[in-house]
C-alpha cells in the first residue's frame, strides 16, 4: 500500500470511523461539553467557551478513540507492538485484553514505573530500555519477532479515529470561531481539525498548543517539514521527539496555527482547572493555559472550543503544583 498522505482522509472515511468508535466494543464515551460561564474558571476575555472533557474519557484520555478504530482494522489475534510512556500505552493495552491479541509497550526507562505496572496489569508485555535506544529495539520487534508496530500518533486509523472529537465537538456547537487542541506528535489536532473542516466549517480556526520546550510542530511549519528535536517539557505526552509525517501534511491544510505555552504556564493551568474540580494532566492542559494567557489570537466575542485531552495525574504527582 502506498504511504498515507493527507489526501486519503475524506468525510466518507471519517465518518466510518466514527461509526466504529461509538460502536466499538471498548465503550468510548461521547464526553460532556459544557459551558465555561458555568464553572469557577477565572477568565479575562469576554467569548463564549465550551470545554470539551476528554479527561472522563474511558481509560483517561482521548487516546482510545484512535486506538479503538486502529484495532478494528487490523487482524484479529496480531501481535502488536508500540512506543510509549503514557495515555497511548494504557489505551492500546486495554484494547489488546479486552481483544485477546498479544502486545507489547517499548518505554523509556524514565518513565513511572507505575506506568508499567499497570500496563502490565493488562497481560500486555513492557520493555523499559534507554530513550536513545527505543526505536532500534521497536524495529528489532517488527523485524525479527514479526510483531506489527501500531504507532501512537502518526497512522491513518489512529487519526480518522480521534477525529471522531471533532465530530462530536460539531455536534453541540454546529460552527466554532475557533477550537484550541493540545498537540504533540500531532495525531489529536489532524484528526480533530480534519473532521472540522471536511465538514464544511471554512471559517472555524483551529489552533495547536505545543511546550515551548517540546514545539516539533511549530518547528515543522517554519521549516515547511516535519522536523525532530531534543525535547523537554513536564507535558511528557507533548514532547515525542518529531512531529508525525501525516498528521504534519493534515496540520499544513487545516490548522490556523501552532501556539507555545510555557511548562510554568501548563503547571498554572493544573492547578487552576483543579480548583475548580476539573482533574487534568498536564499534556491535556495546555490548549487551556493558552487561553487563559490570551494567546489565542482574536477570541473577543467569539464561540471557543477548548479541549482537555487527558485526565491521568495521580495525587502525588498534583500535590508538587502550585497552590
Ligand atoms: C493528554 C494528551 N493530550 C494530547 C496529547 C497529544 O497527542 P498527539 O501526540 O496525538 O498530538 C497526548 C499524547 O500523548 C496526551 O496524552
Amino acid at each position: 500500500m502506498d504511504e498515507a498522505s493527507a489526501d486519503f482522509i475524506t468525510l466518507d472515511m471519517l465518518r466510518e470511523a466514527r461509526k466504529t468508535v461509538r460502536n466499538s466494543p471498548l465503550g468510548v464515551i461521547n464526553t460532556p461539553m459544557i459551558p465555561w460561564s458555568q464553572t469557577t474558571l477565572p477568565l479575562s476575555v469576554s467569548c463564549n467557551i465550551q470545554i470539551k472533557l476528554e479527561n472522563l474519557q474511558r481509560t483517561g484520555s482521548f487516546k482510545i478513540r484512535g486506538v479503538a478504530n486502529q484495532f478494528a482494522r487490523r487482524p484479529k489475534g496480531g501481535h502488536f507492538v508500540t512506543l510509549s510512556a503514557g495515555n497511548y500505552g494504557k489505551s492500546f493495552a486495554y484494547a489488546s485484553k479486552h481483544f485477546g491479541s498479544k502486545g507489547k509497550v517499548v518505554m523509556p526507562e524514565t518513565a513511572p514505573e507505575s506506568r508499567s505496572i499497570l500496563i502490565q496489569s493488562f497481560g500486555v508485555e513492557v520493555e523499559r530500555v534507554p530513550t536513545s535506544c527505543l526505536i532500534n529495539v521497536v524495529n528489532r520487534c517488527v523485524q525479527d519477532d514479526n510483531m506489527t508496530l501500531l504507532h501512537s500518533y502518526d497512522d491513518l486509523d489512529l487519526i480518522a479515529g480521534h477525529a471522531s472529537l471533532g465530530m462530536e465537538v460539531l455536534e453541540v456547537v454546529p460552527e466554532p470561531d475557533v477550537v484550541v487542541v493540545c498537540c504533540g506528535g500531532g495525531g489529536l489536532l489532524a484528526g480533530v481539525a480534519a473532521a472540522i473542516k471536511l465538514s464544511g466549517c471554512d471559517k472555524t480556526r483551529i489552533y495547536g498548543v505545543e511546550p515551548e520546550g517540546a514545539c516539533t510542530m511549530y518547528k515543522s511549519f517554519t521549516e515547511k517539514k516535519p522536523v525532530r528535536m531534543d525535547t523537554k517539557s513536564i507535558a511528557s505526552g507533548l514532547a515525542p521527539p518529531s512531529a508525525g509525517r501525516l498528521p504534519y501534511e493534515l496540520c499544513q491544510r487545516y490548522v490556523a496555527g501552532i501556539i507555545l505555552v510555557s511548562d510554568e504556564e501548563i503547571k498554572a493551568a493544573v492547578s487552576t482547572l483543579y480548583r475548580a474540580g476539573l482533574v487534568v494532566e498536564p499534556s491535556g492542559s495546555a490548549a487551556f493555559a493558552a487561553i487563559v494567557n490570551d494567546k489565542i489570537p482574536d477570541m473577543e466575542g467569539k464561540n471557543v472550543v477548548c479541549i482537555l485531552s487527558g485526565g491521568n495525574i495521580g495525587k502525588d504527582e498534583l500535590a508538587h503544583f502550585p497552590d
